[in-house]
């Protein structure tokens, strides 16, 4: 018997089964508290407007998005601990232009346009280490980790260059979160107020506390926003994802969103180890076995080798509880099993997704690559909880792959989901330049594809800003 989802009456908002039940009906079963953060909601009706096409494919949509956002909005460019010692510095590309972000002998995070101030040479080809400063490889001029200028040959032919009027052109750069973040207008409003109340969400799973696994920075041949679109819904789970159905109630997601002016962001809750209530062949015991075999890296097939005291959401939580503290020397006692076991993701405008909780415990960032709508990178970071006590492993090398690449050679099943993912976006690219004209623009699910509609409008708001 399928039900309404009681708390909100005036459009619905998905919907349980008895076997299948909505994030809001686990959650109240939950074996711990749940943070209150956790259990706001916050989804008014945005309408039923239709999606242009255009802000996809269209060069000048892309033109006005470089001009009046990525110049001027806060976007993430690596962990602090990809640049862990001085010297160490990041070459950040967003939308054919190139910023530089390094760590300095006082351990400060400085951000530059990462040009040359002579003729214009990109003035660090690519990210590295250990750096004392940066000599452009065209004339030798040279800045240090500051940014001043130290060095030009034939100083006496360059009257009108005064050193100290020279200095490398800054971008504003904050931290959260163990993250480091560039605006390249340095007149921007700070970090905290483009976050607005998200940091309040995290603080009972602080991000800074933990470390990278791996980064993953695949090319896509596809707007920006089809890649980070198709991770705002689980709409798609059916028909992309659906070996996952035995095991994901994606019908029972909870979507929500927070506009506080300055700062947008929203969320999606999706339940696991709870059949979707489109699985044809959906147990709430298969659920629970299916996560415990994924979890132990083993095939779902092997599943029937559950442990007998592992019977419910609550001990599977446990089971995971007690494994990770042993995997990672880190107390997890306190977490709620919905942190534990759910796939929880925030996004933040314009283009960054922090999970939250161990059920899905990745980042994903997505920006245009090149000075074209038809492309962009795709960032993801799994991080793992440090060890309570001790330093934590350094971050590895990242991962770049091509845009004919796959995930799963490189971070094994969990690849095979993105990968899935992925295969759709550069089809929608060519589909949507193939747009008939009618209907009118891209359709919208109201309330499970609100996150992809409020993108679009906080989008349409920055734009329009003078
Ligand atoms: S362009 Fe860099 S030194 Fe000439
Ligand atoms: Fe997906």
């Amino acid at each position: 018997m399928k039900k309404v989802q009681e708390s909100f009456n005036d459009y619905q908002r998905g919907y349980g089964t008895q076997d299948s039940p909505n994030w809001r009906d686990l959650a109240a079963q939950d074996s711990r508290e749940i943070p209150v953060t956790l259990l706001e909601e916050n989804s008014p009706n945005l309408g039923s407007a239709k999606i242009d096409p255009r802000s996809y494919i269209d060069y000048q949509e892309h033109r006005n998005e470089v001009d009046k956002m990525w110049k001027r909005t806060w976007q993430v460019v690596c962990r602090e601990d990809e640049i862990a010692k001085p010297g160490d510095h990041f070459v950040y590309d967003v939308a054919g232009m190139s910023f530089l972000v390094v760590r300095t002998q006082d351990n400060e995070f400085k951000g530059y346009w990462n040009v040359c101030l002579h003729r214009g040479r990109k003035l660090v080809d690519k990210s590295g280490c250990g750096a004392t400063g940066f000599r452009c490889a065209y004339h030798a001029w040279s800045w240090d980790l500051k940014g001043n200028l130290v060095y030009y040959p034939g100083k006496w032919d360059f009257p009108d260059v005064e050193a100290e009027k020279f200095g490398l052109r800054e971008t504003a750069i904050d931290t959260w979160g163990g993250f480091v973040f560039i605006n390249p207008d340095v007149g921007a409003k700070p970090l905290a107020q483009h976050m607005g109340s998200l940091p309040k969400h995290f603080d009972q799973w602080p991000l800074e506390r933990r470390h990278t696994l791996w980064h993953v920075q695949k090319r896509i041949n596809a707007n920006w926003k089809v890649g980070i679109e198709a991770f705002l819904e689980a709409y798609h789970v059916v028909q992309t994802h659906p070996q996952a159905l035995s095991s994901v109630a994606e019908h029972g997601t909870q979507y929500d969103i927070w506009d506080e002016g300055e700062a947008a962001f929203s969320r999606l809750i999706t339940p696991t180890a709870v059949p979707s209530a489109h699985s044809s062949d959906g147990t709430p015991l298969g659920a629970i076995g299916d996560v415990w075999a994924i979890l132990n890296g083993l095939r779902m097939d092997e599943a029937d080798t559950l442990p007998e005291n592992i019977n419910d959401r609550a001990s599977l939580a446990q089971w995971r509880r007690d494994s990770l503290g042993e995997m990672t020397n880190a107390d997890y006692s306190s977490l709620p099993d919905t942190m534990l076991l759910d796939s929880i993701q925030y996004w933040l405008f314009p283009n960054f997704c922090p999970w939250f909780g161990e059920g899905l415990p990745l980042i994903y960032q997505f920006r245009p690559d090149v000075d074209s709508p038809d492309s962009c990178f795709m960032d993801v970071w799994m991080l793992v909880r440090s060890p309570d006590k001790g330093p934590a492993p350094e971050a590895p090398e990242i991962i770049r792959i091509g845009a004919d690449d796959a995930f799963e050679p490189h971070i094994g099943a969990m690849g095979q989901i993105f990968d899935q993912d992925d295969f759709n976006m550069p089809q929608v690219q060519e589909g949507l330049k193939t747009w008939p004209g009618d209907p009118q623009g891209c359709t919208l699910a109201r309330y499970q594809e609100i996150r992809v509609r409020f993108l679009h409008q906080i989008l349409a708001r920055v734009l329009a800003t003078p």
